[in-house]
């Protein structure tokens, strides 16, 4: 716990500082189950973004755990600690004026919710997307052979097998990767993006 801290404000407002880059910054957050489809979602739609000329950044789980987070398992308060830290990232990029993308199984929602309010808090937008595939579709895919390990009992508390993965309520889009192209899926997060006016269409048609 930090005590004795202060606060301290920069000279460019959110404002400003997105009137001079030209863009405004938000967090992505896809959840979803392993092989869901999360990465390789993100992975595209940063691609798109940044061929357009969109600052974005993609936070992965995997990759994440590699550094920042090589200190956590997946136990439930780890994986708990995990999201806190990505929301907590997120929420920099995206308050440097840049899209944050992030792809985490985030399987719990009120880790997800929590990550959401940070957020709203500081008035920085953030699109909860489920990337929806059943766990038959996942286990057949494997492509790390995780499932598979999982259910010898070789891996323990693995998400969807031997640990919870709680489905969004009310995600602000719903992609079921297994009936929806790569393409088609990023198509509908930009559609909702620019919907909303966080991303300019022209900008995106430009380049894109
Ligand atoms: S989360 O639950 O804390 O959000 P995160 O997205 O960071 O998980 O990491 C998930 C990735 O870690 C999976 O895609 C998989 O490659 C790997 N992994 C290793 N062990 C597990 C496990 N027990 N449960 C889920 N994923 C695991």
């Amino acid at each position: 716990m930090s005590t004795n801290i202060t606060w301290h404000e920069g000279a460019v407002s959110k404002e400003e500082r997105q009137s001079l880059l030209g863009q405004k910054g938000l967090t992505i957050w896809f959840t979803g189950l392993s092989a869901s489809g999360k990465s390789t979602l993100a992975t595209a739609l940063e691609q798109t973004l940044l061929h357009s000329g969109i600052s974005a950044y993609r936070l992965d789980g995997d990759n994440i755990r590699f550094g920042l987070n090589k200190n956590l398992g997946f136990g439930p308060d780890d994986r708990t600690e995990n999201i806190r830290r990505i929301g907590e990232v997120a929420k920099l990029f995206a308050d440097a004026a840049t899209i944050a993308v992030t792809s985490f199984i985030s399987p719990y929602r009120q880790d997800r919710d929590s990550a959401r309010a940070l957020h709203e808090a500081a008035g920085i937008p953030f699109v909860e997307v489920f990337a929806d595939a059943p766990l038959e579709v996942v286990e057949q895919r494997d492509p790390k052979g995780l499932y598979k390990k999982a259910k010898a009992g070789e891996i323990k508390e693995f998400t969807g097998i031997s640990a919870p993965y709680e489905a969004p309520e009310k995600a602000d889009i719903h992609i079921k990767t297994h009936e929806t192209s790569v393409e088609e899926g990023v198509k509908i997060v930009l559609d909702y993006l620019v919907e909303k006016g966080y991303v300019q269409a022209d900008k995106l048609k430009k380049t894109a």
